[in-house]
């Protein structure tokens, strides 16, 4: 019996197949292996192509990650790749470092991947990221807290005000007015700094006036609201002593209808 080449072919073919399957699970080789989201493999094991039977690899925790437990070795055994044994743990970045007036809500956690909140105190805003965020290197975004500031205040006229430095006021100063001789002050004889403006506005300094009159000026106006007598009035007569060192004279005052 003579074989056709074509039958030939496939016998070939058939045996070429057969030696690969039969030597390929003699030689027990392993595919590369496939690793958890928390782990890569080493370097070396990712340059390699070939994992024969009884070859090991070792795996690492992956950026971000550490190691809790395990060797991180596997085997190739029988085709396939042990379990591993590697445990790993998201990093800790631990509580940052504040900046002074600073603090935090870590609420979030503080592991890799999060996100915390910077918080400033009162009378203080953030200059910078108002996030911090843990990465494989640390804490990422930078941020300061700046006090408030306010305007210097506004002159008064016929006053002045207590702010004498070269600065601008901050949260929570207090700025005193006062008025000049024969001036009143009319609203709040201090103003406060708030978060850039200040709690009321500055007061005004106005001319004192006659609301509260002395005695005399009283009398004087009585008598210059009082016509000159007139024929038939009746008159009542003051008299004043004068001091007893000067010559004696004395001063009538008539008064006019009593
Ligand atoms: C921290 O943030 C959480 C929400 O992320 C919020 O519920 C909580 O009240 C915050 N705590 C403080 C002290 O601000
Ligand atoms: C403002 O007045 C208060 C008293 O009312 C005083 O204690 C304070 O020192 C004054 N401030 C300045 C800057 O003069
Ligand atoms: C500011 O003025 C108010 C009255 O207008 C007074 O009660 C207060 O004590 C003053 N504050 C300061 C710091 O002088």
């Amino acid at each position: 019996m003579e074989l056709l080449p074509e039958d030939n072919l496939k016998s070939n073919l058939l045996l070429l197949l057969l030696l690969h399957l039969f030597v390929g699970s003699f030689a027990g080789d392993c595919p590369k292996p496939e690793v958890g989201e928390n782990m890569v493999l080493s370097e070396a094991a990712l340059l390699k192509n070939d994992f024969p039977e009884g070859s090991k690899v070792l795996l690492e925790c992956a950026r971000g990650y550490e190691k809790a437990s395990g060797s991180g070795t596997i085997d190739c055994v029988d085709n396939k790749w042990t379990e591993p044994d590697l445990n790993c743990k998201k990093l800790d970045c631990g509580q940052p470092k504040p900046e002074p007036h600073m603090s935090f809500n870590t609420s979030g956690g503080t592991v890799f991947g999060s996100r915390i909140k910077v918080i400033c105190e009162e009378g203080y805003w953030i200059l910078g990221t108002s996030f911090k965020h843990c990465y494989a290197t640390g804490w990422f975004g930078k941020a300061t807290c700046k006090i408030f500031t306010c305007p210097k205040p506004a002159e008064v006229k016929n006053g002045k005000n207590s702010w004498i430095a070269d600065t601008v006021p901050e949260y929570g100063q207090v700025i005193n007015f006062t008025c000049n001789e024969g001036y009143v002050l009319s609203g709040s004889k201090n103003i406060t700094c708030g978060k850039t403006k200040y709690d009321s506005p500055p007061p005004q300094c106005i001319e004192r006036t006659t609301a509260s009159p002395s005695a005399t000026t009283v009398i004087a106006r009585i008598f210059t609201s009082i016509s000159t007598p007139q024929q038939g009035d009746k008159f009542i007569t003051f008299e004043k002593k004068a001091p007893r060192t000067s010559e004696p004279s004395s001063t009538t005052t008539s008064l006019k209808g009593i």
